[in-house]
């Protein structure tokens, strides 16, 4: 495989990486656990799934829990999400006095309707003013921690707010922008834009610019890379239940072109120890196995595992009970691509995004809007 479009090493500030490769945060599911699990496949930057600034300031138990990182994550990557420059100053003081990351992202790009009906996620780049004093902020308070930018295009196709962002978070400091090519009405339907992250790249100059959307296979980085010029990708919905596709994405970007092609019992091998990283991680048998439960239908897709056997895994009690399904499986099956490449995750329809009244009147930050926006950042789960 050719290796002239592959990117330069990338950094993020000071952190040099192994590979131009992030896992994208995701609420839910980029736990230590999972964070571990792929890292020991591939290389690159593992990013926690986000918690809100104010949860943090408040330390409450499952956001302190979701920061935590076990002593074999390094770089440790957090990330917050904020309405407000005064909470997330707070918090990152607090990330930084006490050692707790690397690395902070900010997450500007959640389409969830109980988000950006604040006005946050998504809709907070419209108001430009108040994105750019909530990344300063963040930077200052950051010191020598580097501080990037997750987002979306924009609202929808006629408020389009990724341009400006990138180039306002670019001027504040930050260390690099990720684009997710969808517009918030779109969610996660349709096609990643990635046309709009090759505009981005040009317009953002001095920091890398990293790609995100509709990466399912290493060869899919690749192409962004060579499509777009981009310095890194970010990739998401890809690796779910393919913990694996880091070691395809290192080895694309170094030039080769071994893969993974796990059979049956590889996957198995995977999935179980997802499992027992969970408990680790929430110290606690029974919620680790309730946990595991919604990565059945990821790991599993097309493999030969019947409806009863599936059934079984997704309503499982136990590492014992684990061990005697998983058991059953036939471990010589081999891989079989058709069923395991491709979209898998979160696809659904677009919806037009839900706003606080009057948002899409003016970028300016309204005084009712203003207050609006400090009332509420309660616990949330991103996307
Ligand atoms: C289950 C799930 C949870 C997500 N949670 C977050 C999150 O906490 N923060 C964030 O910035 N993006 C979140 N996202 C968005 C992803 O980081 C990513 O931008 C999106 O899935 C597009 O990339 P992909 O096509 O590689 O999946 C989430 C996505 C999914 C599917």
């Amino acid at each position: 495989m050719s290796t002239t479009s592959t990117p330069p090493a990338l950094s993020i500030g000071p952190i040099a990486l192994d590979a131009p490769v992030v896992l994208a945060p995701m609420a839910g599911i980029t736990n230590t656990a999972f964070r571990r699990l792929c890292r020991e496949f591939g290389a690159g930057l593992y990013v926690s799934e986000m918690v809100t600034a104010r949860a943090l300031v408040e330390r409450t138990p499952e956001t302190m829990r979701l920061i935590g990182h076990h002593e074999s994550e390094t770089p440790r990557s957090v990330q917050l999400y904020t309405v407000d420059p005064k909470t997330v100053g707070d918090a990152v003081d607090i990330i930084v006095g006490e050692d707790r990351a690397d690395h902070i992202d900010l997450n500007f790009g959640c389409p969830v309707p109980k988000v950006t009906r604040r006005g946050g996620g998504s809709a907070l780049p419209w108001k430009r003013e108040l994105f750019g004093a909530i990344v300063r902020r963040a930077v200052e308070r950051a010191g020598d921690i580097p501080v990037t930018v997750k987002m979306r295009k924009g609202i929808d196709d006629e408020h389009l707010t990724y341009l400006d962002a990138g180039r306002i978070a670019e001027d504040v400091g930050v260390v690099a922008v990720a684009l997710h090519g969808r517009t918030a009405a779109q969610h996660y339907s349709g096609q990643a834009d990635w046309d709009a992250i090759a505009r981005l790249k040009e317009h953002v100059t001095s920091i890398p610019v990293l790609g995100n959307g509709d990466i399912w296979q290493a060869e899919d980085a690749l192409r962004m890379v060579e499509q777009t010029g981009v310095d890194g990708v970010v990739v998401g919905r890809g690796c779910l239940g393919r913990p694996w596709l880091f070691g395809d994405l290192a080895a694309a970007f170094s030039g080769s072109d071994e893969r993974h092609r796990p059979g049956l019992g590889q996957v198995v091998d995977a999935f179980r120890r997802h499992a027992h990283l969970l408990v680790e991680f929430f110290g606690e048998e029974d919620r680790a196995c309730r946990d595991i439960r919604k990565h059945v239908a990821w790991y599993f897709k097309g493999y030969p595992v019947g409806g009863d056997a599936r059934r079984a895994l997704a309503a499982v009690e136990s590492l014992q009970h684990l061990d005697d399904l998983l058991g059953e499986l036939d471990r010589s099956v081999p891989y079989v691509a058709e069923g395991v490449e491709g979209q898998r995750g979160r696809a659904g329809s677009p919806r037009t995004p839900a706003l606080p009244d009057g948002w899409l009147d003016s970028p300016e930050l309204s005084d009712a809007q203003r207050a609006l926006l400090v009332e509420d950042e309660s616990d949330t789960r991103g996307g």
